[in-house]
């Protein structure tokens, strides 16, 4: 091979280096694509800081259950287990001594921070609102959060199950037992628990029943949407009057 051909063997490979260069180039420019301002797929679980600022740094308010659905099949027994933990600070009996915390008798429907004989926080002493159930299982999940200041050193109790069978065991803990509220009927899923409980909770003074003609604003604001007796199994039987289908 003489040095001419290396010479054709070399212009060949530099020729096509370029080719490629030059092909390449010229396709950038056609098809360049302006890079996106926002990647285009999502990573779960990471957090936009840029966008999403305010509303999910908010904690999110746990919902309160329907405590005149839930507590009637609540496990009393289960409650007074998680309420070991409340007798290390608490007396629950009738009578019973203040200790680190003040006597827990009768606290459903009790005023906040009355207990005879017991010296409150004042963060504590800022409200005398009766403990309904509601308050209690806000309370109790997180003592700090809902009374800052409060001097019960207690973490709070994370599930909602735990709480639900508390407050079904301290309501035993009253010379009568604290009133359950009627089910709630926009929360209420079996017409049978409703009348069923309906009769037992009807002298119940704590509890804001609907049943005296006017209804809970709740209540009427769902009524008249044709939606909701259709989507609800129990509508069919529950109430024809409220129902508009007619036949064709
Ligand atoms: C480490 C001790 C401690 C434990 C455990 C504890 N508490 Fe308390 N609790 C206190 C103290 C102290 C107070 C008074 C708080 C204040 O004055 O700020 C209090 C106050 C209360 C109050 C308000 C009483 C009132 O008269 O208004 C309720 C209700 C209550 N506790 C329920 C419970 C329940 C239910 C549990 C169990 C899940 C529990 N506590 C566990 C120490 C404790």
């Amino acid at each position: 091979m003489d040095s001419w051909e290396w010479n054709k063997i070399v212009g060949a490979i530099l020729g096509t280096c370029l080719f490629v260069l030059i092909v390449k180039l010229a396709s950038e420019s056609l098809f360049e694509v302006p890079p996106p301002a926002k990647p285009g797929y999502v990573v779960e679980g990471v957090q936009e800081a840029s966008t999403s600022t305010g509303a999910a740094a908010a904690p999110v308010e746990e919902a309160l259950p329907d405590f005149g659905t839930v507590l009637p099949t609540a496990s009393v027994s289960d409650g007074q287990q998680v309420a070991v933990r409340c007798q290390q600070c608490h007396n629950l009996q009738k009578d019973g001594p203040n200790e680190i915390g003040p006597n827990l008798w009768g606290i459903v429907g009790r005023a906040r921070a009355t207990h005879p004989g017991f010296d409150y926080s004042t963060a504590m002493m800022s409200s005398h609102e009766p403990w309904t159930y509601e308050l209690l299982f806000r309370y109790l999940k997180s003592p700090a959060t809902m009374v800052p200041g409060t001097k019960m050193s207690f973490a709070g109790l994370r599930s909602a199950t735990d709480r639900i069978n508390l407050l079904a065991y301290l309501r035993t803990l009253g010379d009568s037992p604290a009133p359950i509220p009627p089910p709630s009927p926009a929360k209420a899923a079996a017409p049978a628990t409703a009348t069923a409980a309906a009769p037992s909770t009807a002298k119940s003074t704590a509890a804001p029943t609907p049943s005296n003609g006017a209804p809970a604003p709740a209540a009427a604001g769902t009524k008249p949407t044709p939606a909701a007796p259709n989507t609800s199994t129990g509508g069919a039987t529950a109430n024809p009057a409220t129902t508009p289908a007619k036949p064709h």
